[in-house]
Order: C-alpha cells, then sequence, then structure tokens
C-alpha cells in the first residue's frame, strides 16, 4: 500500500513565524511598541481555553503584545459588547479575537452580533462582513485564519492550485465558504458540499484537493478520494473512549498508545485509511492547527501596519 506524502504544518507554520520577526522587530522599533493582540475569552469551554492558551503562547514568542480578557460565562450580551468596543478604542491593540463558541445563554445570534462590532481594520479572524465582503471581491486584506493557512499549507508545499479541481466538505462561514472563495481566486474549479449534497462520496472523489471541514471524526473514507489527490484534513475531533480509538487503529499502534496514556486524543475529520489512497496528507494533529496560528500572527502583523499607515 502507498502511503501519502505528509503535508507538514508545523514546518510551514514555523517558516511563516520566522518570516515575520524581521517585521515584528521593525515596527517595534518604529513605533516603541509592539503590534498588540487583544483576545476575548467568555465563559470555560475547555477546549477554547486550550486553543486560547496556544494563542498567548505564540504571540508572546512571536514578540507580539497579547491579552486576555476574559469575562464570566454569566456575562451580558451587552457586557461582551462593552469589551469589545473598549478594545477597537486601544491604542495599544492592533488586533481583537473573541474566542468562538459564546455560550449558549448569549442567544443564537450572539457571536454574529458581537463579530459585527468588532472594527474590520482589527478584525484578525476577518469575520466582519466587510472583511467577508472584501474577500468575496478578492481584495481581501484580513481573511479567516484557518483557511488562509491551508492555502499557505498548498502552496509552500508544492500543491498546484490553478485549474485544479477542489471540493470543501463543510460550508461554515469560519471554515468551508471563505476556504472555497480563496481556493476560487486561486483559479481552482471550486464545488462545496454539505449535508444534503446528494452522492457526496462521489462528489468528493471527483477532487484534485479535498478539504474536509465538516467536523465529524473520520467521516471522510477511502472511497471519497480520487487516487493521488490531495487531502487536507481540518477537523479537530476529541475521541475519548478506547472502543472509538480501536476502531481506527490497529493494536499497538502509536495513537493507541497515547490513548492509553492521555485518556484521549485528537483526530480529524479524515479516515487514516485515506494515507493510502491520496497522494498528499495533511495529518491531525501538526496540519491545519499549527497555520492558524501562525496566520492570526500574520494577520495581527498586518492590521498593526495598515494602523500605522504603513503599505502591507
Ligand atoms: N473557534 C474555533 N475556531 C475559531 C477561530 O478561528 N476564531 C475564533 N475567534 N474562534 C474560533
Amino acid at each position: 500500500m502507498t502511503t501519502a506524502r505528509l503535508l507538514d504544518g508545523t514546518a510551514v507554520a514555523n517558516q511563516i513565524r520566522a518570516e515575520l520577526r524581521p517585521a515584528v522587530e521593525a515596527f517595534t522599533a518604529r513605533t516603541g511598541r509592539p503590534p498588540g493582540l487583544g483576545i476575548i475569552l467568555v465563559g470555560e469551554n475547555p477546549a477554547s481555553e486550550i486553543y486560547v492558551r496556544g494563542k498567548l503562547k505564540s504571540a508572546g514568542e512571536a514578540g507580539l503584545r497579547a491579552d486576555i480578557e476574559r469575562l464570566p460565562a454569566s456575562a451580558s450580551l451587552p457586557q461582551l459588547l462593552d469589551l469589545v468596543d473598549r478594545l477597537n478604542r486601544s491604542e495599544v491593540h492592533d488586533g481583537i479575537l473573541v474566542q468562538a463558541p459564546l455560550p449558549a445563554s448569549m442567544g443564537e445570534d450572539a457571536e454574529s452580533r458581537v463579530f459585527d462590532a468588532v472594527s474590520p481594520e482589527k478584525d484578525v479572524d476577518g469575520f466582519h462582513p466587510v472583511n467577508v465582503g472584501r474577500l468575496v471581491q478578492n481584495r481581501a486584506t484580513l481573511v479567516a485564519c484557518t483557511p488562509s493557512g491551508v492555502i499557505e499549507l498548498l502552496e509552500r508545499s508544492g500543491i498546484t492550485i490553478a485549474g485544479a479541481r477542489a471540493v470543501v466538505i463543510g460550508r461554515s462561514n469560519i471554515v468551508g465558504k471563505p476556504m472555497a472563495l480563496l481556493l476560487l481566486h486561486r483559479h481552482a474549479t471550486v464545488t462545496i458540499c454539505h449535508s444534503r449534497t446528494v452522492e457526496l462520496a462521489k462528489r468528493a472523489a471527483e477532487a484534485d484537493i479535498l478539504v474536509a471541514a465538516l467536523g465529524r471524526p473520520a467521516f471522510v473514507t477511502p472511497d471519497f478520494v480520487k487516487p493521488g489527490a490531495t487531502v487536507v484534513d481540518v477537523g479537530i475531533n476529541r475521541l475519548s473512549t478506547r472502543a472509538s480509538v480501536e476502531r481506527l487503529f490497529a493494536a499497538g499502534s502509536k495513537r493507541l498508545d497515547d490513548f492509553d496514556r492521555r485518556g484521549s486524543i485528537t483526530i480529524g475529520d479524515v479516515h487514516p485509511s485515506v494515507a493510502g489512497v491520496a497522494g498528499a496528507l495533511s495529518p491531525v494533529p501538526g496540519g491545519v492547527g499549527p497555520l492558524t496560528i501562525a496566520m492570526l500572527l500574520k494577520n495581527t502583523m498586518t492590521a498593526a501596519m495598515a494602523r500605522a499607515g504603513w503599505a502591507g
């Protein structure tokens, strides 16, 4: 059985971070302050705690100022909007990120109301409708971090996008839709698939580049994959029962050992056996995840330079 080439997200993320360093240093020297990122975390969602910790650590290592503003799960939407407003007006914060998901008690439209309230110039998540509209028109400055990280991973791994048939599974505002637009702007022929797609596996198997961003563990099996295709796994799913891990990984495998040591493992939306069919595959962990953070740092730098009146 052939095994797909692994697309090394950690290496590409390190490369992007190294490229950022001189820009961060120049900005700090010229303005007398580092580029600043304000992260808002509401409540105590365990996954969000881990993501935010990673973002703070990476920002610090890159020489950025990074502050976390916490609100309790019981906070009201107006309180959260006040905090966003304070960061919008802050001189030292160039980027603002409100970690999703927000507590359900804030109401169904809380996320869109909060993302709409972030100043588009500081919107390092690229979620504001102004930034989404700019992306649609292919004149974006701040683009959602995960899909722009996927593009960096593909391009820097030598995968040709122009002319390729690309299939994106998932149509979220955070990943699927911006992903499809970024691929389109690089001249791929793009199909977006979702839960109502008829003959999903067949459509996916037409792809030269398949992006799985639907949030279901090991959903994409080898019958979804054209032999030799590039498969990008955006999923981050936690498996916390041994039976669920045993269904996917053989006895004695490293992932089963990982489970026995930690009590859970993280897997993507792509089944491990896809490695026998795909030409190239991004692993989970170590694929798209590190790039999401690298692109957040890059967006913060872009926002800081634009605010300082420098060309991006
Ligand atoms: N929650 C999961 N992914 C993201 C992201 O990219 N940005 C924010 N703000 N929250 C998230």
